[in-house]
C-alpha cells in the first residue's frame, strides 16, 4: 500500500517533481474500461448493507456509476466542491513524504493503470480500481476528507520522530481495512475491502477474524498482512469519534511510549480488548497449512 514502501527512487521520466504524471484518460482502450465496469458492477452489487453510508453517498455525489474508468479532472471537480479534494495520477507507489505531502494538501494519488481482465481478484500494487473505487468515496465525506488530510501532516510528524511504522498501522487498519458500527450493524469503509470482492464478504461474515473496537494505542501496535485477507479488523463507532480522537491526540509522547511497549502479534487478543469477534483464525491456519 501507499505508505509500504517506494519502488522508485526518483520521479520517472515525464513526472513532475512532485511525481504527479497526466492521467492520460484518453489513452485508455476499450478493454480497460471494461475492466472497470466488471469490477464495479460486481462490487456495486455486493455493498448495499455491507458498507458505509458515506461510502454510498460518495459512489451517488461523486457519479462513479458513469461507465468507464473516471477522468480525475472531472472528478477532481466535483470532490473539490464538496471537500476540497482532488485527485491526481502517479505512476505507481510514490516515496512517503510525496505521499504525505499529496495528503497534507488534499491532493489524492492514485495509479493510472487498471489491471488485466484476469486479475479481477488479486493484484499486488494498487491499481486505479483501488485507487479510485476503494478510497475517493470516502473523500466525499468531509469527516473522512478531514481525516485523510490530518493523517498527511501527520505523517510528516510521523517522519521526524521516526515512528512511520506506528503510524502506517493506523492508516492500514483504518484507511485501508476499518471498519464501523452503523444502525444496521457493522459495515466495511476500508479500502482495500470495499475494492475486494471476497475480503468484502470475509470481513463482516467470515468467523475467521478478530473484530475489535478501535482503540488508537492498541492499533498503533499492531502488525499486519500484506499478502491475504487480514486476521483483525478494527471497529470505529463513527468517523467524528475517529477524527477527533486522532487529531486531539499529540502523538508525539504516545511514539515515546509506543517504543517502550511490545508490538502485538497479528492475531493475539489482549485482556484490555473490546472484543465483538473472538476470531476463530481458522481461514489464516488453512492457508498456511497450503
Ligand atoms: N495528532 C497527530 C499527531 O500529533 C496527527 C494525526 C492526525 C495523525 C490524524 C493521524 C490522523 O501527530
Ligand atoms: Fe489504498
Amino acid at each position: 500500500m501507499e505508505t509500504e514502501s517506494h519502488v522508485l527512487e526518483r520521479p520517472p521520466e515525464g513526472a513532475g517533481a512532485d511525481w504527479t504524471i497526466p492521467q492520460d484518460w484518453q489513452a485508455y482502450g476499450d478493454a480497460e474500461h471494461r475492466v472497470w465496469d466488471t469490477l464495479f458492477a460486481r462490487q456495486s452489487k455486493l455493498l448495499p448493507g455491507r458498507v458505509s453510508e458515506a461510502f454510498l453517498r460518495g459512489l451517488d455525489v461523486l457519479r462513479l456509476s458513469k461507465p468507464g474508468i473516471p477522468d480525475f479532472e472531472e472528478l477532481s471537480e466535483r470532490l473539490m466542491k464538496l471537500t476540497g479534494w482532488q485527485v491526481v495520477a502517479v505512476p505507481g507507489l510514490v516515496p512517503d513524504e510525496v505521499f504525505f505531502d499529496h495528503l497534507a494538501n488534499r491532493r489524492f494519488v492514485a495509479g493510472n493503470f487498471i489491471r488485466r481482465a484476469d486479475q479481477l481478484d488479486y493484484l499486488q500494487e494498487p491499481d486505479v480500481f483501488h485507487d479510485v473505487f476503494g478510497h475517493v468515496p470516502m473523500l466525499a465525506d468531509p469527516v473522512f476528507a478531514d481525516y485523510m488530510a490530518a493523517y498527511g501532516k501527520g505523517g510528516q510528524r510521523a517522519l521526524e520522530y521516526g515512528s512511520l511504522k506506528q503510524l502506517a498501522r493506523l492508516y492500514w487498519y483504518t484507511v485501508e481495512f476499518g471498519l464501523i458500527e452503523e444502525a444496521g450493524g457493522l459495515r466495511i469503509y476500508g479500502s482495500g475491502i470495499v475494492s475486494s470482492h471476497g475480503e468484502s464478504l470475509f470481513a463482516l461474515d467470515d468467523p475467521s477474524p478478530n473484530r475489535i473496537r478501535f482503540d488508537l494505542k492498541r492499533v498503533m501496535r499492531t502488525d499486519y498482512r500484506i499478502d491475504d485477507f487480514q486476521q483483525n479488523y478494527f471497529v470505529i463507532p463513527d468517523f467524528e469519534t475517529l477524527l477527533h480522537t486522532t487529531v486531539e491526540t499529540d502523538f508525539a509522547p504516545l511514539y515515546t511510549e509506543l517504543a517502550t511497549l511490545p508490538d502485538i502479534a497479528i492475531a493475539d487478543i489482549l485482556p484490555e480488548d473490546d472484543v465483538i469477534t473472538h476470531g476463530t483464525q481458522d481461514y489464516a491456519r488453512k492457508r498456511a497449512a497450503e
